[in-house]
């Protein structure tokens, strides 16, 4: 009696599993093919910029605004487009994939000018707000596109 309920359980967990296995390898994101140096590149700017992530929250949770402002601007913002080849890659890009990474280089600018409000009127909750109007960015680009 208590080995059937045991078989019982142990498949209702096998049968409960198969739905999940299936879908987690369904993946509806598009894949956008890039040159091997391209992708190895944008990969690397992507660890950086959580790297970024990490030290502006490390630097507001010690009230540093203003560094988290510059790292912002310089690394994710608008000041970063240089660096990061913006215009030699777009070509590449699907339309959308590049719109997205347009806004969240305005989204992390925006960021960077509410930082610096901050320092004066320690608004932490606001300057919290608008990091996370930009990590949505992040999220929404990742939710639509993978790498070949
Ligand atoms: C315009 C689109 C876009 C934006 C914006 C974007 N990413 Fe990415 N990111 C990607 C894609 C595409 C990949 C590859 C995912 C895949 O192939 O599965 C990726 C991969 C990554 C990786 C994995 C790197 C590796 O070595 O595998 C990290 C970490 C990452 N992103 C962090 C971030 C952070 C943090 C932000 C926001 C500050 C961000 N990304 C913004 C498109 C984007």
């Amino acid at each position: 009696m208590k080995n059937t309920a045991i078989l019982a359980l142990a498949l209702s967990g096998i049968l409960l599993t198969i739905p999940f296995a299936q879908s987690a390898e369904e993946d509806g994101r598009q894949l956008v093919t890039l040159p091997e140096n391209m992708k190895t590149h944008t990969l690397a700017n992507m660890r950086d910029h959580l790297h970024t992530l990490e030290e502006i929250q490390s630097a507001l949770a010690k009230g540093n605004y203003d560094a988290a402002a510059d790292m912002a601007e310089q690394r994710l913002g608008m000041n970063s487009l240089e660096s990061h080849q913006g215009k030699h890659m777009a070509p590449f890009r699907p339309d959308g994939m590049n719109q997205l990474g347009w806004d969240m280089h305005k989204a992390a600018s925006r960021f960077a000018l509410v930082a610096q409000e901050s320092a004066v009127d320690r608004d932490l909750p606001r300057a919290l707000g608008a990091l996370s109007e930009m990590t949505q960015q992040c999220v929404a680009c990742h939710a639509a596109y993978r790498l070949k």
